[in-house]
C-alpha cells in the first residue's frame, strides 16, 4: 500500500486553512502528498455575483452549461492557483491540475445532474510521476465524462477515486464539522457502511456529508485506506488527522468487508489506462 497522503480540502475559505497548508508543507517533505479541493462556496459567491441560477440534490450541485462554465474557471483558475501558489509560499514544489489533464481521471455521467460525473477511473502512471518528481499534486474537480465532456466532480469522490486509483494508505476529507454527527448530534469516533445507510436512510446523514460519507467508504472497501473526515479548523488538523484516533470520524473497514455504495458513488477505478 502507498505511502501516499490523499487531502481532501473544503467547506471554509482558502484563508481559514493557511494552518492546514503549514502542515502539508511539513508532510510534503516526508511523503508524497495529493491535495484535492473542492470550492462549493467559492463558486456559490461567483454563481450569485454572476446571476447564474443553481440548485443541490442529495448533496451534489446540479450543474447545467452556464454553471459549469463558472465552476471551471474558478476551481481550476482561482482556487486551485491560490493553493498552487499558497503552497509555494511555503516552499512547496506544488502543480496545479484538474481531472482533464492529462487525463488524469476517467469519470462517468452521473444521470440527472446535468454536466456531473463520477471517477471510476484513474491514470495513474501519470500522476505517480509528478509524485515522484516531489510535486505536490494539486487537484480540481473536474473530469472529461464517456463523450469528452468536461464535468464537474464531487471533491469528495475525486479524492476518494485518487486515493483507491493509488492505492494510498490514507484518506484525509477536510470539513468544517467535527466529524458525523449522530441523531442525538454526538460526533461518532468511528463509521461502518452498514451505519452510514442507516443514518443516511434516517435523513441523520445528508447534505455534503452523504457523498462524502459515501465517498470515504468506497475509499475504504475498495483499497482498504483508513479514511478520516475532520474538521479542518483544528490548529493541528493534519497531524491529529494522521495520529489521533479520537479526532474526527474514521472509518477503517477491512478490505472486502464493506458493501459496495449506493448510487452514484464511483466503481472501483482501473488502474492506469
Ligand atoms: N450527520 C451529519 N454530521 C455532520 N455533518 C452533517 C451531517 N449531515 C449533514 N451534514 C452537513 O455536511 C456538511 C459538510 O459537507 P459539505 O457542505 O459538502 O462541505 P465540504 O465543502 O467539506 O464538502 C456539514 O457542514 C454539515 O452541515
Ligand atoms: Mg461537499
Amino acid at each position: 500500500m502507498s505511502e501516499v497522503l490523499v487531502l481532501k480540502l473544503g467547506g471554509t475559505t482558502l484563508a481559514d486553512q493557511a494552518h492546514v497548508l503549514d502542515e502539508v508543507a511539513s508532510v510534503a517533505r516526508e511523503r508524497p502528498v495529493v491535495l484535492v479541493h473542492g470550492g462549493g462556496k467559492r463558486i456559490t459567491e461567483w454563481l450569485e455575483r454572476l446571476g447564474v441560477p443553481s440548485r443541490f440534490e442529495g448533496g451534489l450541485r446540479v450543474t447545467d452549461q452556464a454553471a459549469l462554465d463558472v465552476a471551471a474557471a474558478v476551481l481550476r483558475g482561482v482556487v486551485n492557483s491560490e493553493l498552487v501558489s499558497d503552497l509555494r509560499d511555503r516552499g512547496v514544489d506544488a502543480v496545479g491540475l484538474s481531472g482533464v489533464d492529462g487525463g488524469l481521471m476517467i469519470a462517468e455521467r452521473v444521470p440527472g445532474l446535468g454536466l456531473v460525473a463520477h471517477v471510476v477511473g484513474l491514470r495513474r502512471d501519470f500522476l505517480d510521476a509528478l509524485l515522484v518528481a516531489g510535486e505536490v499534486a494539486v487537484v480540481a474537480p473536474l473530469a472529461r465524462d464517456e463523450q469528452g465532456i468536461v464535468c464537474n466532480v464531487n471533491a469528495d469522490d475525486a479524492a476518494a477515486g485518487i486515493a483507491a486509483g493509488l492505492g494510498a494508505r490514507q484518506l484525509v476529507l477536510m470539513t468544517d464539522v467535527d466529524g458525523i454527527r449522530d441523531a442525538a448530534g454526538q460526533k461518532l469516533a468511528t463509521m461502518t457502511a452498514d451505519a452510514a445507510e442507516k443514518l443516511i436512510a434516517d435523513g441523520v446523514i445528508k447534505g455534503g456529508m452523504v457523498p462524502k460519507i459515501r465517498a470515504a467508504l468506497a475509499a475504504v472497501g475498495w483499497s482498504g485506506a483508513v479514511a478520516v473526515i475532520c474538521n479542518s479548523k483544528d490548529p493541528h488538523a493534519l497531524s491529529r488527522a494522521l495520529h489521533d484516533p479520537a479526532f474526527g470520524t474514521r472509518i477503517t473497514a477491512a478490505r472486502g468487508t464493506t458493501e459496495a455504495p449506493a448510487a452514484p458513488a464511483p466503481r472501483r477505478p482501473e488502474i492506469g489506462s
